[in-house]
């Protein structure tokens, strides 16, 4: 094991020409920002973190450099050490990312409940494993890992009498509840792969999902309940299933009352069968490529991916990266406070599989920043002693808004890490968030990662001070590269590019559920030897990494990842519309808006028009949930700029939406050039 102080500049400079990560020759800044960061390790990290490095995190490599110099071994070690194994791996990295591969820990094998629960039993059975915090901020509850335990050995035991076999999908439509994490645990537990449905996703969304994953069981509970209000989560499951004989059984938990519709021989009220059930089920032993979950995600096309994660190499990424980034150890005592929702991946690594894994406890959250004040939030973080806290933009945006009245300070002492996730945070809320939350001291740590690579790529180390609105330095093992529109590395610094990656990380999504061709097509194929990840970046002078946004057609609303075509699919199914053609638009607390153009069919053209655009809402919010909802629904009534082959022009779409039309590039190359003075016009009478 190499300390750090045997690495000098030498052996940096080798590695980094070795792996060609960067043009040392030409690129003194970048490598120099390398440098920096392995030097500060030691000392700063000893002094600001009380004594404790990430010595015992990374077992053999201190630096980032030797941390890709020997990646393998890093990732290996660790998933022996941290994991518990019932066979030991001898395979490492069998990935081969020219042929779309991802592969690790092959022969291994063990169980993600096992590692989540048993093993913590003997020391920690009365530790508390799930904090949740009720909509009714008076109510919350604490869940310790013996009951953690009961109950998701109960629930395994009702899904296999249920006939779930190993490898059969159960899909979960259920809100922030401690059922949500049962449900995905005792899956685990009997082999079967988890399709976690976000609850607020819309009946026909929530049917293709179940269709996909062909689920013959799936769990939800009566309603859901948000900033005091009730949703009839069970009636938009029965309109999602209606004539959908594939689904046999709906395992039914109360949240609010049970007084809703049963469909005898179908659905069944579940706490009254894991009563019953016995509280031990054998855990199956699985191979650490088998998969553990499946999570549909949106891209380019109208039709959303489920994007398969497995076992070993993702429970060794999600905890090894929450220890890198937030600095938790095994068994820390103070719950982790991840405020996303279980039904995005965020959920599933930093709510579900990182702590508990670690044997940390784990904040549910169901309610919302601002309910019933826009303290919320600090409350929860007091009352439960959180010193590491992760949320997104999003929030703290609406929460600047709120005012800075409503941050307690004296009840955010404790707070030392503060990550935020899901879309680029700009400057202004990053300083707020460092300021105003963190009184100037606190850690942030921009996250930049995706549902696809399973746990965070790219954060700001422990140790450096971090750049307001920059996602700063790839984590150990991950080798980011910015490529140009041919495909080839762009070097040095102060550039930028479509962001890459070109070694395949244990975390990594191995394929879309019942079609490795799209994935591979997707990822992998636009440039061999490189996973593409649909975001541009910018390497700055110092060599440190910006995120500046997709250049695809996804869009990122509240950090609700959305591909234009959804949307647009599901106005296109309004019997006015002639063709629609949807992009995001800078939004002051959305991060991104959803700008709809629209051209009516000319026995349309005259209806009213606010009616017209309250019933495309409301399509869109059946078709995909009401966070897709739309911000603006624009007719174009002269029509869209289409090139002479008629597709639309989407770069100029973009533009007008976000009244960028001072250069609008070139076009000359549209079919009709005049339709850009009308929407111009349009447009900003609309906003
Ligand atoms: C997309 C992935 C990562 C979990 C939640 C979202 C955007 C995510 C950042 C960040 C800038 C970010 C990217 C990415 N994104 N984090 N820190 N800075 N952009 O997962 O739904 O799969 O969305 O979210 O565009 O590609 P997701």
């Amino acid at each position: 094991v190499p300390s750090v102080s045997t690495v000098d500049s030498v052996l940096s400079k080798a590695c980094l020409k070795r792996l060609a990560i960067a043009d040392a020759g030409t690129s003194q800044a970048l490598l120099k920002s390398v440098e920096d960061l392995d030097d500060a390790h030691p000392k700063q990290a000893k002094g600001r973190r009380a004594g404790r490095s990430h010595g015992d995190i990374l077992p053999v490599t201190h630096t980032y450099l030797q941390s890709v110099a020997q990646r393998q071994q890093m990732f290996a070690e660790y998933a022996a050490k941290t994991l518990t194994w019932r066979k030991a791996f001898s395979k490492v990295d069998e990935s081969d990312l020219s042929e779309g591969v991802v592969s690790w820990f092959k022969d291994g094998r063990l169980n993600a409940s096992e590692n989540c629960i048993d093993r913590h039993l003997p020391t920690h059975a009365h530790r508390t494993a799930l904090v949740w915090e009720t909509d009714n901020p008076d109510h919350a509850q604490k869940i310790t890992f013996q009951q953690l335990s009961d109950n998701v050995n109960r629930l395994a035991n009702v899904l296999k009498a249920h006939g779930v076999k190993r490898g059969d999908r159960v899909t979960i439509y259920l809100p922030m509840m401690p059922a949500i994490v049962y449900s995905m645990l005792a899956c685990a537990r009997i082999g079967a792969v988890h399709s976690v449905v976000f609850a607020g996703f819309s009946d026909t969304a929530v049917r293709s999902r179940i269709e996909d994953a062909e689920s013959k069981v799936v769990i939800t509970a009566d309603n859901s309940i948000r900033a005091g209000k009730i949703i009839p989560l069970k009636k938009t499951l029965d309109a999602a299933i209606k004539d959908l004989p594939q689904v046999e059984s709906v395992l039914t938990f109360s949240r609010v009352a049970r007084d809703v519709p049963m469909q005898s021989g179908r659905d069944v009220f579940v706490e009254d069968e894991m009563a019953a059930a016995s509280p031990v089920c054998n855990a199956e032993s699985m191979g650490a490529e088998d998969p553990l979950f499946l999570l549909y995600t949106s891209g380019s096309t109208g039709k959303p991916k489920g994007l398969v994660h497995t076992t070993g190499g993702y429970l060794t990424y999600t905890a090894m990266t929450l220890q890198t980034v937030f600095d938790i150890h095994k068994y820390d005592s103070d719950p982790f406070g991840c405020f996303a929702d279980c039904g995005w991946i965020t959920g599933h690594s930093y709510v579900v599989y990182g702590p508990l894994t670690l044997g940390v406890g784990t904040l549910l959250f169901e309610s919302t920043p601002t309910f019933p004040t826009p303290s919320r939030y600090w409350d929860v973080v007091h009352r439960h002693e959180i010193s590491k806290f992760y949320t997104s933009p999003t929030a703290l945006r609406t929460l600047i808004k709120a005012g800075n009245k409503h941050v307690h300070r004296h009840k955010l002492k404790r707070l030392s890490i503060l990550g935020s996730v899901g879309e680029p945070i700009n400057a202004d809320a990053w300083q707020w968030y460092k300021d105003v939350v963190g009184g100037g001291k606190a850690h942030i740590a921009d996250t930049w990662w995706q549902t696809e690579t399973g746990g965070i790529m790219i954060a700001p180390r422990l140790q450096t001070l971090g750049k307001a609105g920059a996602a700063m330095h790839p984590l150990p093992g991950v080798v980011p590269v910015l490529l140009d529109a041919q495909g080839a590395e762009i070097q040095g610094v102060d550039v930028s590019g479509a962001l890459a990656l070109k070694a395949a990380t244990p975390g990594m999504a191995r394929t879309v559920f019942k079609d490795h061709q799209r994935y591979v097509d997707t990822y992998f194929r636009p440039h061999k030897g490189y996973y593409i990840t649909g975001d541009g970046a910018r390497r700055d002078k110092d060599g440190h990494i910006w995120i500046t946004g997709r250049v695809d057609d996804v869009i990122n609303v509240s950090g609700h990842r959305l591909g234009t075509a959804e949307v647009e699919n599901a106005l296109q199914t309004h019997p006015a519309v002639a063709e629609a053609a949807v992009v995001g638009f800078p939004h002051a607390i959305k991060g991104e808006g959803i700008y709809c153009f629209v051209n009516l069919k000319d026995t349309h053209k005259s209806t009213d028009a606010e009616a017209l655009q309250n019933e495309l809402r409301q399509i869109v919010r059946k078709e995909i949930g009401g966070f897709a909802s739309p911000d603006v629904i624009h007719f174009a009534l002269t029509g869209l700029p289409k090139t002479r082959s008629g597709k639309v022009m989407r770069r100029i779409l973009r533009k007008i939406a976000a009244g960028n039309t001072e250069d609008l590039g070139d076009t000359s190359t549209l079919s009709e050039p005049q339709v850009v003075g009308d929407l111009i016009a349009k447009r900003n009478e609309l906003l």
